[in-house]
């Protein structure tokens, strides 16, 4: 399948597995995805996973690392946070931003996102900034109003540069951990419409090469007609990228 962008899929652990389980994993999606050349692999331990795992996989030519979250600041009397410069010591190349549990949890706002996004690309990570309504929000007809409030939100601040080198997820937040997918035709239809939020706020050339990521529910069975999409470029996978065997599906599904 010849897509426009390259996709990227991206696993993100959550708070799962200790060190021994996060080696246990990557070194199993080390020997399944050898030979995979087509597709950008991401892994996104816990911060206590970073190092084994970033030594892990030192040797491999096609799995990266991401991180589940950073402060927006750089250093200082922070307790309890962790700074863009402290995940490049462990080669983190990508950081997920503002996912919705963060978003619910810890109450996270566009705002704050967006700050995180600038320190992300100022250290030279790579953001992946999630976005997605809720099942009260896609009923109530709000889907687009609050894709776009979170997309020129979470997204304030960065240059056509920076903006090329983020990965939006689009999220829908009843697709997650529900078991429910959105189905490929309401992926399209979202993702469409974060791409023209981005002509909007940037431009043609730099929408058309920002890759967005589905994520919620994501499985070997659903990836293939996922990824088909014209606008869908890679997949933020929870629970399925918990295993070697349905995480790799996922990938070698994708081709
Ligand atoms: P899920 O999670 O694949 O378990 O639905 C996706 C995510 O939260 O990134």
């Amino acid at each position: 399948m010849e897509k426009e962008r390259r996709l990227i899929i991206a696993g993100n652990w959550k708070m799962n597995k200790t060190v021994a389980e996060s080696i246990d994993l990557v070194n199993g999606l080390k020997r399944e995805l050898a030979n995979v050349k087509e597709v950008d692999i991401v892994v996104c331990p816990a911060y206590t996973a970073l190092s084994e795992v970033s030594k892990s996989i030192l040797d491999s030519q096609n799995i990266r690392l991401g991180a589940q979250n950073m402060s927006e600041n750089n250093v200082g009397a922070f307790t309890g946070e962790i700074a863009a410069v402290m995940l490049k010591e462990f080669s983190v190349r990508y950081v997920i931003l503002g996912h919705s549990e963060r978003r619910q949890y810890q109450k996270e706002s566009d705002e704050l996102i967006a700050r995180k996004a600038l320190a992300a690309h100022t250290a030279s990570l790579k953001p992946i900034v999630c976005v997605g309504e809720t099942l009260a929000e896609r009923e109530g007809g709000l889907m687009e109003k609050v894709l776009e409030t979170q997309v020129r939100g979470s997204l304030a601040g960065l240059s056509r540069e920076q903006m090329e080198e983020t990965i939006v997820a689009y999220e829908p937040v009843w697709a997650i951990g529900t078991g429910k997918t959105a189905s490929s035709a309401q992926a399209q239809e979202a993702h469409a419409f974060i791409r023209a939020q981005l002509v909007k706020l940037f431009d043609e050339t730099t929408a058309r090469r920002v890759r967005i990521q589905y994520g919620g529910s994501v499985k070997a069975a659903n990836a293939r007609e996922l990824m088909g999409q014209p606008d869908v470029d890679g997949a933020l996978v929870g629970g399925a990228a918990l295993e070697v065997r349905s995480f790799a599906d996922i990938i070698k599904n994708s081709i």
